[in-house]
């Protein structure tokens, strides 16, 4: 066996949404060929992970940490990824952020949908003339990486936040979430009004992602991981 077979770094990534696999797989396992990436499901596992910080960095490390410690007896190299997103409206105080997917208040056991929390939001809004908002992802990796004939761990999250405003009404029907009434500045569109291609050039997520694979590679490099030639990003 090569000696860098015995050296497979595997990433989990703590989500099952398909979009976000089919952003995130290819930009990883273009790092280094040490990388493989998998989702929970593909490894057997099923779990719920109650998202109970009171910031988006609390409940990104909180993920990538319950990841990390359930499976680090089955790998002895490998790296948690988890997110975490939210909306933050500068005349709500920062409201609903780290409660984005939970922001319309429900009888006990409901979920809101997407729909509840956008009527919502727009109620909360109504008559406020300052509608600046923001979009807040942070991406926390937690990893166990070779160093030397050992091995070291790692604690990291990556952020990036884009600028916007709330819309009067919804605009546009594409994505999902808060997409139709989050008017991005750089744009003047609405992300509903976007190809699934430009969101993914220009979103919170998207420029999240490419600062962690800045922040993966500087950790990787240290260690004297080989890292692939081809730019991750053209
Ligand atoms: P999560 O951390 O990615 O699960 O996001 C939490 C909540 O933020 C979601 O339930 C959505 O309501 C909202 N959200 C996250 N990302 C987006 C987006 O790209 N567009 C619109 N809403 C989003």
């Amino acid at each position: 066996m090569p000696e860098t077979a015995e050296k497979i770094i595997t990433v989990i990534l703590a989500t099952n949404n398909p979009d976000k696999v089919k952003e995130l797989r290819p930009l990883l396992e273009n790092i280094s060929p040490l990388l493989k990436v998998f989702t929970l499901k593909e490894l057997g596992v099923d779990i719920d992970i109650e998202e109970t910080e009171e910031t988006l960095d609390g409940n990104a490390r909180l993920k990538a940490r319950a990841i990390f410690n359930l499976l680090s007896d089955r790998f002895p190299f490998l790296i948690a990824l988890a997110d975490d997103t939210g909306l933050e409206v500068m005349a709500l105080n920062g409201a609903p952020g780290v409660y984005s997917a939970r922001f319309a208040p429900m009888p006990e056991g409901k979920t809101p949908s997407y729909q509840d929390n956008v009527e919502y939001l727009l109620n909360c809004m109504k008559g406020i003339a300052d509608r600046k908002a923001s979009f807040r992802t942070v991406i926390a990796l937690k990893g166990r990486i070779p160093s030397g004939n050992g091995s070291c761990q790692f604690e990291n999250t990556s952020q990036r936040v884009v600028s916007g405003s709330i819309t009067i009404e919804k605009q546009g029907s594409e994505g999902f979430g808060y997409d139709p009434i989050f008017l991005l500045h750089s744009t003047g569109k609405t992300y509903a009004e976007m190809s699934l291609a430009e969101k993914n050039k220009l979103s919170h997520r998207s420029l999240a992602v490419q600062k962690a694979i800045i922040d993966l590679k500087k950790i990787l490099d240290k260690q004297g991981i080989p890292l692939t030639d081809t730019p991750t990003f053209p």
